[in-house]
């Protein structure tokens, strides 16, 4: 099992390329479900996650073509992909395949849409808090659905004439379920207006999308989202947005280790909140014409008191990258978790690196020391790993992080991003 050995204590100085987004490409692939048309998203990024999600697509029976394009000198790869659709051979998702990605149980939305029933396991619990279903299942009702859950499926049918459009207000903010819901009522019969909507850039990016299609949806990026079903969806050509959160990612990386970076193909807008926060940090950020520079030389890093938020909130996938940041301040920060219950494995592994840090129910208190110390570390989730990549950087000595498929799934090429910057990072294969 491959590991990332770190060894700290280099700035970070050059330019990183940043991807486009996972949690923007994994629903828009899904959506080509929803067509017997041809659906091309272009930047589409080379990670465990959207390989997975293409298996679970062509099994649903989505004839898939990928375009490889190697784009400066090796750094990254941003990919066309071609997803065709003309029969959907099997409104099944089997256990065995949703088991592995949470996302691939929003499948639901374009199975049920298209074909009128779709059966789909549920996704189970995952390391960072229960992650029920609810929203999913109730909003899925209000377009007249009938669900049963049945020896750890989820099998919903349609109505003869199709799902009836519907007016349905989210209890909670939920990202998937806004997804899910949006691409079930673009084929709905009649007009479905959701409230309390998740606001995030990905649901503009998909909504986006889906109008490419043909779809008639607005209010995107507000919590009031207005659905007017249509009869089909053609395909269309859509280029996936940049990551915000590998954007944040690196930008707390160079806080962290000190530097001078341009992250490249971004966009400031997709995450004010965050960016603020470093700021606050210390960091010195401004807009270049290829994206956002960040600058931070001599002063120590300022603590600074953050809460997770759905957008335009501080966002819980930075929570944990943010309190490698908080590690090393001068001063006590304080970091309360409000989207996932348990999401704080990150804390015991920092603490091996010598952070000080103790955790109060949502709450983390963090008392910056003035050096970390490399250690062996376990990456437990998709942020909490990367977290201690960045903590590794800015450590001294050598930081050694097993069970990297957690980082696969979600950066791609890290280790030749920071390596390109001056970072003294490796994959070692066992
Ligand atoms: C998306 O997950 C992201 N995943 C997550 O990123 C991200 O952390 C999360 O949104 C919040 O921003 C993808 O986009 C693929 P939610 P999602 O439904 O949609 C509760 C990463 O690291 N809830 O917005 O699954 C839920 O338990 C990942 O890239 C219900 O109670 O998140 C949570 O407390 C991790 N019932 C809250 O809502 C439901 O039916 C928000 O979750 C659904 C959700």
């Amino acid at each position: 099992m491959d590991r990332i050995r770190i060894v700290g204590g280099n700035k970070l100085n050059g330019v990183i390329p940043i991807s486009g987004a996972k949690n923007a490409a994994l629903p828009l692939m899904i959506a080509s479900l929803l067509t017997d048309d041809t659906l091309t998203l272009e930047n589409v990024p080379h990670l465990a996650d959207v390989e997975q999600l293409i298996r679970i697509l062509g099994n649903h029976g989505a004839d898939i073509s990928v375009n490889g394009r190697r784009e400066r000198q090796g750094e990254s790869y941003a990919r066309t992909i071609h997803f065709t659709c003309r029969n959907i051979v099997d409104t099944t998702a089997p256990y065995e395949l949703v088991s592995k990605m949470r996302a691939s149980f929003w499948v639901i939305g374009p199975l049920l849409a298209r074909e009128g029933k779709a059966r789909v396991s549920l996704p189970g619990g995952c390391a960072i808090g229960t992650r029920p279903v609810d929203l999913f299942i109730e909003g899925l009702k209000a377009l007249s659905a009938n669900i049963e859950i049945d020896g750890g499926y989820v099998n919903a049918t349609a109505p003869a004439g199709g799902l009836i459009g519907a007016r349905y207000t989210f209890p909670k903010v939920s990202v998937g379920a806004t997804h899910v819901l949006m691409m079930a009522a673009t084929l709905a019969n009649g007009t479905t207006v959701l409230g309390n909507a998740a606001r995030e850039p990905e649901v503009v990016d998909l909504a986006n999308c889906l109008n490419a299609m043909g779809a008639k949806i607005t209010g995107q990026g507000t919590s009031t989202i207005t659905i007017e079903g249509v009869r089909s969806l053609s395909g269309a050509r859509h280029r996936v947005l940049p990551d915000r959160i590998e954007t944040g990612t690196y930008a707390m990386a160079v806080a962290m280790t000190g530097g001078d970076v341009i992250l490249e193909d971004t966009d400031m807008a997709l995450l004010d909140t965050a960016l603020e926060a470093i700021r606050r940090a210390g960091a010195e950020i401004t807009e270049t014409n290829s994206g956002i520079r960040i600058v931070r030389n001599g002063a120590g890093i300022k603590p600074v008191d953050i809460v997770t938020d759905p957008f335009p909130g501080f966002p819980t996938d930075l929570q944990a990258q943010f309190m490698g940041l908080m590690t090393m301040a001068k001063g006590t920060s304080h970091i309360t978790e409000t989207i996932f219950e348990n999401r704080f494995m990150h804390v015991q592994e920092l603490a091996r690196l010598g952070a000080k840090i103790s955790l109060s129910g949502q709450t983390a208190k963090i008392e910056g020391v003035s050096r970390l110390k490399g250690a062996p570390v376990m990456a437990t989730d998709l942020r909490a790993s990367v977290s201690l990549v960045i903590a590794g950087l800015a450590a001294e000595g050598e930081t050694m992080v097993s069970r990297v498929y957690h980082l696969d799934r979600g950066f791609e090429r890290l280790e030749e991003k920071l390596t390109r910057c001056g970072a003294h990072v490796e994959r070692v294969s066992d």
